[in-house]
């Protein structure tokens, strides 16, 4: 047999055990978990379902709802739902409701960094505000809020940090190029912080990365899929899978969880225009032609 023989047999072997292996879900009973974003779209069914599961979640959004809070406060009470309204991409707002939250709820056991904007367009026309407010919100909202909880987490030895990325942060997209620089920021960050932990012996300390291809919530209302290869996510079983993954202390989750692999190896064994050709025929290149958001920015 080939070196190459054994080389593939092990990768695949790697494959199979990272998507087959399901470690036992920690429990979040009685934890508290700041959802950023959780006014609406997956935000708000991630808040459903850890308050659900016993915890108590503090909700960070822009447009902080009180039909929202009504909403998730009948599931188990108004003690299992504090919400602020914040703009994460202001960094003075974000440190001083960390500290008022510390102060007036209690220690933060699990921050997930799920606010994010879309502007969408030709790179031309997509407004200098809109550009920078995407970057603000998506890359240097998690990272003020990242600092603001940080140090409490490696000074326990405890906690878990949650970034929703997207499956823009692996590849490019026509028509979303600031998004993309966005969530492929975000992702860079993420993982790096990931590795600080790891050098730093933090074992406890958690992070995921959460990649989704489109998903049904309004965010991209108009945009057109893959045809047969990729349907357009419906928020439930995202939200699911996402809440899977960080009760098991997954550090990456990718939906669907083979495109992964696919990029690599289309990055990897062809050519880029090969890959720009399999774009145009698949029709990702024009899956943002009737794009029209219904919060774009
Ligand atoms: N919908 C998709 O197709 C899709 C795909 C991949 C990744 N994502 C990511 O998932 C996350 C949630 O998206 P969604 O589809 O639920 O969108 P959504 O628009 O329904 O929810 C986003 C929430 O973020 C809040 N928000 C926006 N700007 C804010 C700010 N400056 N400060 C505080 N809160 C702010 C909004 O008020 C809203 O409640 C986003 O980060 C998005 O980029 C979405």
């Amino acid at each position: 047999m080939s070196f190459w023989f054994y080389f593939f047999t092990f990768i695949a072997g790697l494959v199979a055990f990272n998507v087959l292996y399901k470690p036992t879900p920690k429990s979040v009973k009685g934890k508290r978990v700041l959802i950023t974003g959780a006014s609406s779209g997956i935000g708000k069914l991630m808040a459903r379902k850890f308050i659900q599961m016993g915890a108590q979640v503090i909700s960070w959004d822009y447009n902080k709802s009180e039909a929202v809070h009504k909403e998730l406060a009948s599931i188990a009470g108004e003690e299992s739902i504090v919400s602020y309204a914040i703009d994460v991409s202001d960094k003075d707002q974000v440190y001083e409701l960390a500290a008022r939250v510390k102060k007036e709820v209690g220690k933060v056991d699990i921050v997930i960094n799920n606010a994010g904007v879309v502007s969408g367009g030709n790179s031309w026309e997509v407004k200098d505000e809109s550009i920078e407010k995407v970057m603000k919100v998506n890359t240097m909202g998690p990272m003020w809020i990242t600092k603001a909880f940080i140090k409490d987490f490696v000074d326990a030895d405890s906690g878990h940090l949650v970034y929703i990325s997207s499956m823009a942060s692996t590849l490019g997209t026509n028509k979303l190029a600031d998004y993309c620089a966005s969530k492929w920021g975000i992702f860079g960050y993420a993982e790096s912080i990931r590795l600080e932990l790891g050098a730093l012996g933090k074992k406890n300390v958690h992070t995921t990365i959460v990649c989704p291809y489109y998903i049904n919530t309004g965010m991209f209302d108009g945009v057109t899929s893959i045809g047969l290869m990729m349907k357009i996510l419906q928020p439930e079983p995202v939200v699911d899978s996402i809440v899977e993954a960080i009760l098991t202390n997954r550090h990456e989750l990718y939906l669907p969880a083979w495109m992964p692999y696919l990029t690599f190896l289309m990055r990897a064994f062809l050519p880029s225009y090969i890959r720009d050709m399999s774009n145009d025929i698949l029709g990702v290149s024009k899956s943002m032609d009737q794009f029209k958001g219904q919060r774009r920015v």
